[in-house]
């Protein structure tokens, strides 16, 4: 197989490359990642020599260089990551979420239909479906109610895809996966966040009451579930991602403590983020009964590995958490921390 992968550079785009190949060594992939402040090539070190691999810098709202690029490689298959992922920099600045969610889905669906690529994976997210209430767990069907410009850009997208599968016959699969984690997530993100806080000993910031519930996916997790996909999804269909492992936050902001070796005292309350989303829940039944995955990776033991990987790799937080994510950081916590108070 020949894949075209965008974001690549990212999060779960770098962990899905290397696990890839490292599963597909035969197999090609062509990276195009225009490397945003969540881009970074060290992430790929351990790919940069494979005779399978390919790095291009770019957007994916580059409508020309898309279409050069799928003309040219001729994928089977495109893997679609690339996106603004963060809930909190989509309030503070909306455009690019929209730019690169939403349009740059559409430039890419534009590409895979003129050159008639077979098969389209749109990764998507759980936050599509909006805050649910207890005992609610969204299947594939459920209404999308986004709450956040970044959620809602995605379920544009979405949308958009299916209408080229709909329309076009363009062959669309939407996967949508509940909150990841594990190593090489940029440390604007809840877990990561907390763990490299911790390590440094700084206060934990956490949103209102810290009672709002997420589901952890381990990434390797995700990646296997989208090697899968890749290989047998059908065309037309959502298949939802999840892990099967719901937690408060501030539980979890306990553990990694507990786990670290640092005091509760580190935890502190802050202004909540604007439209949270109180809890998600995904049912992922489809993707066990037609592809006979599921998550693999016990909470307990991805979060102490987890940990572990951001204790041994200092060099590379330092690195990410310097320039650019100190104005960030100050910019979107400093006011909050008017109102900090303990837990
Ligand atoms: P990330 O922010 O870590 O990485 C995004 C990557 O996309 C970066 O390498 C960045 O340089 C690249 N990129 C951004 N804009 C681009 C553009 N215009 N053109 C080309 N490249 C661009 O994100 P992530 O956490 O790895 O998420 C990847 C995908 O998975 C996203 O589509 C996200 O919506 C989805 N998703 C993420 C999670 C999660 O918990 N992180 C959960 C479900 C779904
Ligand atoms: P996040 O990692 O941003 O993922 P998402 O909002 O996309 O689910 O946040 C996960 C949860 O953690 C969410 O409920 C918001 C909360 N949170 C905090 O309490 N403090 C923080 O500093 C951050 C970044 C998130």
């Amino acid at each position: 197989m020949r894949l075209l992968v965008t974001g690549g550079a990212g999060f779960i785009g770098s962990n899905f490359i290397r696990q890839y190949l490292a599963r597909n060594p035969a197999d090609s992939i062509l990276n195009l990642d225009k490397l945003t402040y969540a881009g970074n090539l060290e992430n790929l070190a351990e790919v940069e020599n494979h005779s399978g691999y390919r790095f291009v810098k770019g957007d994916v709202c580059d409508g020309a260089l898309a279409a050069e690029l799928v003309r040219d490689e001729r994928p089977d298959a495109i893997v679609h990551f690339a996106a603004e992922s963060h809930v909190d920099r989509s309030i503070l600045e909306p455009s690019p979420a929209f730019e690169t969610n939403l349009r740059g889905t559409f430039t890419l669906l534009e590409a895979a239909r003129e050159f008639k690529v077979e098969r389209f994976l749109q990764i998507s997210t759980d936050e599509v479906y909006g805050s649910l209430a207890e005992p609610l767990e969204a299947d594939e069907n459920f209404p999308l109610r986004a709450s956040s410009p970044y959620a809602a850009a995605k379920a544009g997208a979405d949308l958009l895809a299916l209408s080229f599968f709909t329309t076009y016959k363009t062959p669309v699969i939407v996967t949508r996966a509940s909150n990841n984690y594990g190593p090489r997530q940029f440390p604007e993100k809840f877990i990561p966040l907390m763990i490299t806080n911790a390590l440094e000993n700084r206060p934990l910031p956490i949103y209102g009451d810290g009672l709002q519930v997420r589901d952890w996916l381990h990434v390797e997790d995700h990646c296997a579930a989208i090697e899968s996909v890749v290989a047998r999804g059908r065309p037309g269909e959502i298949y939802n991602i999840g892990g099967n492992c719901s937690r408060d936050n501030l539980s979890v902001a306990r553990e990694i403590l507990r786990l670290t070796g640092r005091p509760e005292s580190l935890l502190q309350t802050v202004v909540d983020r604007p439209g949270h989303d109180r809890r998600y829940a995904l049912a992922s039944a489809k993707l066990e009964r037609e592809l006979g995955w599921s998550p693999r990776t016990g909470f307990a033991e991805g979060l102490a590995r987890t940990i572990e990987w951001y204790r041994s790799h200092d060099g590379w937080v330092a690195r990410v958490k310097g320039g650019e994510y100190r104005q960030y950081y100050q910019q979107h916590y400093e006011n909050r921390e008017q109102t900090l108070s303990r837990l």
